[in-house]
Parts: structure tokens; sequence; C-alpha cells
């Protein structure tokens, strides 16, 4: 009875992994071809990825530092998010140029905007080290030899699976990339941070550039000189849309996993470090939100702000949810626990679960320190504004210009409010014995934390921006950033909780010995934005008991949002003209028996964070959305991916073609791309 159950755990825990979990490495993807042709991929695994000709990968890039975007002509077109192409967006627009506002289409290739700053990287190749590094040769000679491959060429090597393996990654960055169109947000951020990480949603999530080069088709920095760069591949377009159940691949830098992490780190993501970030987090945007709520001018100011601090917020939420909901936790110690019988008897792998636990033991409260500090005091602005200013003095700069762009978006009153919530909470959850001297010795000055806090922002300089330029070390923001930054525990900084500090050396031997036990689990390694490939089809959900999500959303159902007292749903006037002329184009199909445009749709396909841009690829190679998010519901699938609810989001590729088309009147770039 016992062994069958064993065996039935087993089994369901193998039939889950293959249920369309995991982020795969493209140079090894022909172990999952026949599970991806069984689900209808209908090409190879040379044409997702091949060193000797072109293949699907030269057609994706890792955009600027944390998504991704893909090519989708011969002349270096190439498609992202809306929010990934924002801060380009942002620092081109002016008052007089307010392309956040209205959007922006270049009418020919002289009209594209050269965005400073923003670079993407192809990947030349990826090659396993393993052995060459444990045969002694250097990391860094490897790395430089592959850096000197080529122009533009830098490369890295990363571990998979907690370094049990070590692979080379050589990019080529290219440096002279142009804004060539962008939605209005209300078009690219519809619904904002109301319907950020939610479905049904109605986003327009994408923005669209073009990469240069010099005449040789070389990486060059910025020329009026350069030529669109002629990539070795680029995504052909489907326009023909997808249905439910088709198959879809995503192709892109998925950013940070930890799917093999012990009962404790689950633990500890949602008892401790989940609900403190949240709790903390709602406090800020109380906080702000009150403020907005007095003054439109603050709503705007603060807006990115906001977003910045919602998102992970909301991410946290559905995680804890999810996580609950799977029992992760309980199923984790089930799981160990067999291991451990099996391990028994093996003298290398035998006390490893107990070293392991008893690591967590010891560092789970650094790691807690540090998470305390970076969600509070770090994140206060008035002191990181001090810092900066005496940095560019010390280099001679000019503080005024320099620091323009901060206080325009910066209110003290406002920062007053979140310093005095952000230390009081500092102060009560600190713990015990971990107080630096230093803070309550101010506290202990001043009478109390606010009080202290009052000083600080009665008295600096930093404060106006007039004055800005007179801040002194002895300034009490700049003092008091010093002293935060002086004891905040960076050594206890962790990408996940694979990763702290005297924990991260054991995860390697726990994973092999898991790869020798475990037969029958599809291992695949903890995404660390290095470029994968995940699969699955298109698939709606049983959102709750009776209440099924449908996998698509169509323009009737922006209209059907519009408002124009929110900000969120104030559709465009060009939208709401196009839907109520019927006026479509060749975009037009029928949905549920409606002649619409289809906007949004949702998948199996395993994402996480840095997937956000990435090409949503049909079984026949063609592009057919965008991915731009999760639902909220389902983020838990950095720790656990759950088939049955885990989906993510993407822009429908004809709503990206019916609003280039149609409404930015760009129709055309359509010429170039290669529409099937
Ligand atoms: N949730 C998505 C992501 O994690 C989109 C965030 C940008 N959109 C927003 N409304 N804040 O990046
Ligand atoms: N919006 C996320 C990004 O910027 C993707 C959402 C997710 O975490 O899956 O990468």
């Amino acid at each position: 009875m016992k062994k069958l159950f064993v065996l039935l755990v087993a089994a369901m825990f193998s039939l889950e992994s293959l249920a369309d979990e995991g982020m795969w490495l493209p140079s090894l993807i022909s172990s999952r071809m026949k599970d991806m042709r069984s689900k209808g991929f209908r090409l190879t695994a040379k044409d997702i990825y091949d060193i000797n000709s072109a293949s699907l990968k030269d057609a994706v890039v890792l955009f600027g530092g944390g998504c991704t975007g893909e090519l989708v002509s011969a002349e270096g077109l190439l498609l992202t998010n809306h929010h990934c192409g924002y801060g380009a967006i942002q620092r081109l627009s002016s008052v007089e140029h307010d392309y956040l506002t209205y959007g922006f289409w270049a009418m020919s290739r002289a009209e594209e905007l050269p965005c400073e700053g923003l670079s993407v990287s192809f990947l030349v190749r990826m090659e396993d080290v393993t052995a060459r590094l444990a045969a002694g040769e250097e990391r860094k000679a490897i790395i430089d030899a592959a850096a000197a491959e080529g122009k533009g060429f830098h490369a890295s090597i990363e571990d998979m699976y907690y370094g049990n393996q070590q692979f080379l990654f050589v990019y080529r960055s290219f440096n002279d990339v142009r804004l060539v169109g962008t939605p209005p947000s209300a078009i690219g951020k519809f619904g904002g941070d109301t319907d950020n990480w939610m479905w049904p949603r109605h986003t327009g999530d994408f923005s669209v550039f073009r990469v240069y080069a010099d005449k040789e088709n070389q990486p060059a920095a910025y020329s009026p000189d350069n030529v669109p760069y002629r990539p070795a591949r680029h995504l052909p377009v489907s326009t023909k849309g997808i249905s439910e159940g088709d198959f879809t691949m995503i192709y892109g830098f998925p950013g940070n996993t930890q799917e093999y992490v012990l009962s404790d780190a689950v633990d500890y993501i949602a008892d401790v470090s989940d609900p403190m970030k949240i709790a903390l987090r709602t406090k800020r945007l109380d906080i702000i939100s009150a403020a907005q709520e007095r003054d439109p001018g603050t709503r705007i100011q603060y807006a990115a702000k906001h977003a910045g601090i919602a998102n992970a917020w909301k991410k946290w939420q559905g995680e804890v949810l999810g996580i609950r909901r799977l029992g992760t936790a309980d199923k984790k110690r089930e799981y160990e626990k067999r291991f451990a019988a099996w391990a028994a008897d093996k003298p290398q792998y035998a006390s490893l679960l107990d070293s392991m636990h008893a690591a967590y033991g010891r560092q789970k409260e650094n790691y807690y320190l540090y998470e305390l500090y970076a969600e509070t005091l770090m994140t206060l602005e008035m002191p990181q504004m001090a810092e900066r200013i005496l940095k560019i003095k010390e280099e001679n700069g000019d503080v005024a210009a320099k620091m323009a762009r901060y206080y325009r978006d910066f209110d003290a009153s406002i920062d007053r409010a979140l310093a005095k919530a952000m230390l009081a909470e500092f102060v009560g959850r600190i713990p015990q014995g971990r107080m630096p001297q230093a803070l309550a010795d101010k506290i202990a000055q001043y009478g109390s934390a606010d009080a202290y806090v009052d000083h600080i922002y009665d008295t600096s300089l930093a404060a106006d921006a007039a004055t800005a330029a007179e801040v002194t070390a002895e300034d009490p923001a700049a003092e008091f950033r010093s002293m935060v930054t002086a004891n905040y525990p960076r050594e206890y900084r962790a990408r996940n909780l694979s990763d702290l500090k005297d924990i991260k050396r054991w995860y390697g031997p726990y994973l092999k010995a898991l790869m020798e036990w475990d037969t029958e689990r599809a291992f695949y390694p903890d995404a660390n934005l290095t470029l994968r490939v995940a699969y699955g089809s298109v698939a709606g959900y049983e959102y709750a008991d009776g209440e099924y999500h449908r996998c698509n959303t169509t323009l009737d159902g922006i209209i059907a949002k519009d408002n124009p007292e929110i900000y969120d749903y104030n559709v465009p006037q060009s939208l709401r003209d196009a839907w109520a002329a019927k006026d479509y184009g060749r975009w037009g199909c029928v949905i549920n028996g409606k002649l619409t445009v289809p906007v949004c749709f949702i998948a199996t396909n395993h994402t996480t964070g840095g997937n956000s841009g990435s090409p949503i690829i049909n079984g026949r190679g063609e592009l057919v959305g965008i991915n731009f998010d999760r639902t909220w519901r389902s983020t838990m699938s950095d720790v656990e991916f759950d088939p049955a609810i885990c989906r993510n989001i993407s822009v429908d590729i004809r709503y990206v073609l019916f609003v280039i088309d149609r409404i930015g009147g760009a129709s055309y770039l359509l010429d170039e791309m290669t529409l099937r």
C-alpha cells in the first residue's frame, strides 16, 4: 500500500513536469522535441537553435537590462512591450512632444528617434564549459577570448543547476536602437495598475524599435550614417490568429525562479518574506495614493513610482495565495522525506538535508534583515538624492542639471510621511540585537523616531531643488543615508532563497543527488536571465467554481471598460471611432459570433519577469503574440508551476498590427514584415 502511494506521488511529480512546466536551454532543446512535436510544434530543434546557420534565436534579443524583444523584418524592425520601452519613450518625451500620452509614429526612417543608452543583445552562441573549467581553464580567460571574437561581443559564464553545469554565453550588443513607434499609454498601458497581473486583460502592451548597424552590418555607436541591421533571421508574423488548444512556445530571457528550494525556503516566502514586503508596500502605497487623490499634479508625479511599488506588491499577494493553495511547503516536506530515506545509506548525501535545514536556521534572520532594510530605509528618496548630489559635486558636475529630473517627480512632504512610516516599521520589525547603535542614538537624541525624521526633513538642503547644490556630507539627509548604507547588510543580499550565504553551496550537491534519485523528473535549470524556451498551449482556465475564463479578449471588451472618468479606462477616441464604425479593415474577425478585433490571449507557457516582450510563436515558427504578464494568482510558478492555473498573458499580434495600421497610420511598417 505504502509502496503504491510512493509510486503514485512519484508519477504525479513526473506528470506535472511534463505538463508545460519548464524553461529549457535552447541548445539542449532536442531533449524536449518529442513532447513539443506531440503538442503541435512542426519545426525542428535546429530551427530553434543552431550555431552553423540562422535559427529562431537570431531573431530574439535581450532588450535593455531585463526584457526581451524580437526582430520582425529583414531591416532590423523590433517589437517589445510598451512597458519595456517605457523608459526610453519617457526620456524622448517632453511637454511639447508627449509620446507617452499621445503615442508616436515615425513616418519614415529619418523620423525614427535614437534612444541614448538603450542597447539590445543577440545570443551568438552558448556552450557547455563545465569540462573546460573542471580541467583548470580560467573562467576569465574563457570569457575574454569569447569577447574578443567580434565587434560588440561580450560574454559571461552562468551556473546552471546550482553549479553542476556551467555555460558560456556569447552575446553581440547593438547600441544604436531607435524608437519607431508607440501607441498612446491609453492603449499601451490600458487598464494601468488596476488591470496589471489580471485576466481578462485589454492592454496593447507593445512598442516598436529598429536596430541600426554600420555599413558592414556590425554594431556601432549611433551615427546618422548607420543603416538598419540585417538580422540573420526575423520572425514571420501570422495574421491567422490563435485558437484554444493551439501550440505556443515562448523564446526569451526569464529572470529568476527558484523551483528546487527546500520547504524551509517556501515557508519563509509564504509566512515571513512576502507578508512583510506586502505590508510595508501597502503602507507606502496608501501614503502615495492619498497624496495623489488630494492633487492631480501629484498623481502624475508619482504615477511611475506608484506603479513600480505596486507591481511586485500584487505579484507577491498572488504568490502567497498560490503557494498556500498548492500546499507547496507540505509537498516539499513530503518529497524531502522520501529523498532522505533514499539518501540515508549514501555517505555523500546522507547529511545533506540536515546541513541545509541547519543553514536555513542560521541564515533566515540575516536574509530577513537584508529584506527589511531593502524595503524600508533604503527606499527613501531624499536621502538617496542627497547621496547623489554629493557624488555629482565630487565629480564637479552640474547639480541643478543632473538633479532636475529627480526633483520634477519629488515631493518632500510625501517623502517625509514615507520616512516616518518606514522608520517606525524598521524599528518595530528589526530582530533583537540587530538595531544599529548609530540609529538608536539619533532616535534617542531627538526623543522619537518621528522627531528624528522631522529634524531631517526640516533642515536638509536636499529637500528643495533650489538649495540642492549646497548639500554637504553633514547634511542630515546625507548623514542618514550614509549611516543606513554603512549598516545595510549587503553581504546577505541574494537573488532568491537558493542563493543565501552559506546555503548556496549545498544546492549543487542537493540537485545532483535529486537527479540521481528522481529519475522520472524532467529537470530544467532555474531562470537566470539566460535565453530559454518554454512551450504549452493557448488555454482558458477555471478561475473559480463554475467560472471559466476564456482564452481571449476583444475590442468589444475595451469598449465595455470605457470610462472617461477613470484614468486607467479612458479609451482613446480613435478606438471608440473604429469600434463605432466597425472600421477594422483586414483585422476584423468573428469571435464568439461577433465581428471584432482580438486583443489579448492567455496560454500555459511557463514564464517569469524578463519574459516581457518575448515572442509567442506558433507551431510553424510564426509570431502570434507578445508576452507581457502573468495572472497574479499564477505567480507562484516561480516556486511551483501549476498547469491548471498558471497562465501567461500576451497581446495578440493582430491587435498590434491593427493599432500600427489603423490607429497609428503607419501601415508602411507592415510592408517590411513577412505576414503569413
Ligand atoms: N506585471 C507586468 C510585469 O511584471 C507589467 C508591469 C507594467 N505594467 C503596469 N501596469 N505597472 O512587469
Ligand atoms: N511583466 C513581466 C516582465 O516585465 C512579466 C510578467 C511575469 O512576471 O511573468 O517581465
